[in-house]
């Protein structure tokens, strides 16, 4: 079966890192590798007090996959994946609609997994269940428009509320307005309120709380050791996945896959390693302190800015941290390229693009004139002339001194993307280690919550 592929060739040139530095880097690779395996989230589950600087330890996100995986095999039906797909079945029974209500990691994966597996037009073309995002903002206008669209179906929807704190301010108010349109709306022959609220969060939580009194029938936990934004192959983005149609199985597979490479492979041939040796080096040695994700299908647009929170609130602390940017080209080579070519030499670039041709190639065409001039090339795809913008731009950013690297997914299929996940999350881990960061908790984002809260008046504690 074809895997992810890292080629980090681009950035071994006059400006970037170079191979002997990623060499000597091995034996620190090596040494985070065994960290990361021997982070035991049983620690976390006994309440044993961690070493000064490693509270929390959010790192059960590493074998979630194959346990998950197991239990399946074990337990079928009742297995978490067992009931997520369960249900998943009955909401696209009951609704032809549902939105998500969530923000940062409680909703990010499920937007990549939605843009990259189902059709570009999902909602607008009629595929069942039609899938809306809210709450990831405080947004009067596209609250009130999604509030508007929904009255205009008298059919049922359903909400998947999804926090794993159960506490943050743009969710639950979120769900306060959108159960307020379920009860407007509802009619005897919707079913039960009980039916069309599921919520995804921590046991105990605020949220918890609610659903057990409003006795919403059906919820999911977010298991114990799992970060915020290390959750997308948990329940928090298998539901929404599965209610997509997309299969939290092969999601899982691809990430446990990820885990054996990054288990079983040598520094060099191990795309977690070499993606954060790579990363590290670029940012302490050669000063490349933007960390560029330039997405080559509209599709994997969304994965990128999953990929900005992972990076971000991960390793921007103690004033460290890359800064995470995505990109989309060829649409940014008309805005953003100048400056990356020829503003700061600050950037590293990673593209990230699926191998191989599309299963339909879609040809220039004819056309009753040749002014532009492109009858010479009119039986060409739109891919090859992507491949030339792809090569072209690569070559202009080395030609400057812009180190390039490239992650190749085999297609935008659940297993892919599972790879591809884990991966970047194994990695921003090791970073973290080898930069002497804890890569889980947010301080930053709480404090944040924290003072919002205290400006309007709020009693959270
Ligand atoms: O990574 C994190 O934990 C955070 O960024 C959260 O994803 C974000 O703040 C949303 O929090 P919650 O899922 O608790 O509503």
């Amino acid at each position: 079966m074809p895997m992810l592929k890292y080629d980090p060739g681009g950035v071994f040139l006059d400006g970037g890192v170079t191979l002997e530095q990623l060499q000597q880097l091995a034996p620190r690779l090596e040494a985070a590798r065994q960290e990361v395996d021997q982070d035991d989230p049983a620690l976390l589950a006994s309440g044993a007090s961690l070493p000064a600087g490693r509270e929390p330890l959010d790192a059960a996100f590493y074998q979630l996959p194959e346990q998950l995986l197991e239990e399946n095999q074990q337990l079928g039906s009742e297995s978490v994946v067992g009931r997520v797909g369960q249900l998943a079945g009955e909401l696209r029974d009951r609704v032809d609609t549902v939105v998500l209500l969530g923000i940062g990691g409680s909703s990010a994966g499920a937007r990549s997994l939605m843009d990259a597996c189902c059709h570009p037009f999902h909602n607008q073309r009629g595929d069942r269940p039609r899938f809306f995002f809210a709450g990831d903002n405080l947004d009067t206008d596209a609250t009130r428009a999604l509030v508007e669209l929904l009255s205009t179906d008298p059919g049922p929807f359903a909400l998947l509320v999804i926090s794993k704190s159960g506490d943050t301010l743009e969710t639950a108010i979120a769900l306060r307005q959108f159960v307020a349109l379920q009860e407007k709306m509802r009619t005897p022959d919707w079913p039960p309120a009980a039916e069309l609220v599921v919520p995804v969060t921590s046991s105990g939580s605020r949220l918890d709380r609610i659903a057990s009194e409003q006795g919403w029938s059906c919820r999911f936990h977010v298991p114990q050791g799992v970060g915020g934004r290390f959750s997308l192959l948990s329940p928090v983005g298998l539901l929404p996945a599965a209610v997509l149609g997309i299969d939290p199985v092969a999601l899982l597979q691809g990430a446990a896959a990820m885990n054996q490479r990054f288990r079983e492979s040598a520094p060099g041939e191990n795309p977690v390693l070499d993606y954060a040796g790579v990363g590290y080096l670029a940012e302490t040695t050669a000063g490349l302190t933007i960390r560029l994700l330039a997405t080559w299908n509209e599709s994997l647009y969304s994965t990128g800015l999953w990929y900005d929170q992972l990076l971000a609130e991960s390793l921007g602390k103690q004033q460290r941290g890359a800064t995470p940017l995505t990109t989309l080209n060829t649409r940014d080579l008309h805005s953003r390229a100048q400056q990356h070519q020829q503003g700061r030499r600050d950037k590293l670039v990673t593209n990230l693009l699926v191998a191989g041709p599309p299963a339909e190639p879609l040809a220039i065409g004819p056309a009753p004139w040749n002014h532009d001039p492109l009858d010479a090339i009119e039986h060409q795809g739109l891919d090859d002339v992507q491949r030339a913008a792809r090569e072209g731009i690569d070559q202009a950013l080395q030609d400057v001194g812009c180190p390039t690297a490239r992650i190749e997914l085999p297609g935008l299929d659940p297993f892919s993307l599972g790879e591809f996940y884990q991966m970047m999350m194994l990695a921003t881990v090791v970073e973290g280690k080898l930069l002497d960061v804890n890569p889980y908790g947010q301080p930053g984002v709480e404090a944040y919550k924290q003072k919002m809260a205290r400006i309007l008046g709020l009693d959270r504690d």
